[in-house]
């Protein structure tokens, strides 16, 4: 059985008293056991958050870290250290950063191996741009994205989640049919099988991109979509408890 994933990738919103509230409240709720909830906040919010649910199911997850484990790399933050504040996923390549910071494979792969050094567990992010849609050309983007993963041992492979999230369908509103995401996760686990064989059964593949309380339970719904990455919906703590109930 693959596990269920539902995670909340605050990007560079609030600040460590609204993070804090945040997660107080969400807290509260009442969340399936049934889904892995993790909580994805800024590196300020990181030690905090920790503290916060070291008593609880909530796990905690980065959204960025170096590519080398430590030195002089003023402003940076490593795997390492993300370790001993008690992360335990991490994001990596998320459209945002391979688009404003130009990361590309060879940097994204060195960080995956990073975090998988440090014992945590990658969220590989994929995913096309709208004209990379409008052209037909998704598919195609998608397996040269997931390609610096074939380079991975089946024991590190073991260790990593995959979220798709289609770049014009983060923040704008604007969701992939559950039919799309269907398509594309079925597509990016036959990509998984091809290199890892039966392993790709095992592995979490999430749907990012305006997924809300009102649309996740069709996408989560769909064979191969196995959570979510959620943005602007997981900074409410009602919003995000919903999603992860919605399976
Ligand atoms: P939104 O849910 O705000 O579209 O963001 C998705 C995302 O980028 C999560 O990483």
């Amino acid at each position: 059985m693959r596990k269920k994933i539902v995670a909340g990738n605050w990007k560079m919103n609030l600040d460590l008293e609204e993070g804090k509230e945040l997660v107080r409240s969400l807290i509260q709720e009442d969340l399936s056991a049934e889904v892995e909830c993790i909580l994805i906040p800024s590196f300020v919010h990181l030690s905090e958050v920790s503290k916060l649910t070291e008593q609880t199911t909530l796990k905690l997850g980065s959204q960025n870290n170096h590519a080398v484990n430590g030195g002089a790399y003023t402003g940076e933050v490593s795997a390492k250290m993300l370790q001993s504040v008690g992360v335990s996923y991490g994001l990596v390549g998320h459209s945002e950063r391979r688009i404003y910071q130009k990361e590309d494979a060879e940097t994204l792969s060195a960080k995956v191996q990073q975090l998988l050094k440090n014992g945590i567990n990658p969220i590989f992010c994929c995913g096309e741009s709208l004209s990379e849609r409008k052209n037909s050309q998704h598919f195609e983007t998608v397996e040269k994205q997931l390609q610096l993963l074939w380079e991975l041992e089946p024991k590190e492979f073991e260790q990593v989640i995959i979220a798709y999230e289609p770049v014009w369908a983060i923040g704008t509103g604007e969701t992939a049919t559950a039919e799309q995401a269907q398509e594309m996760h079925a597509f990016i686990r036959a990509q998984l099988q091809k290199n890892f064989g039966t392993l790709a059964a095992q592995c979490s593949i999430l749907y990012g991109g305006s997924c809300k309380p009102g649309n996740a339970a069709e996408l989560f719904a769909q064979e191969d979509v196995d959570g979510g990455l959620i943005g602007g919906a997981s900074l409410k703590a009602k919003d995000f408890a919903a999603i992860v109930n919605a399976f």
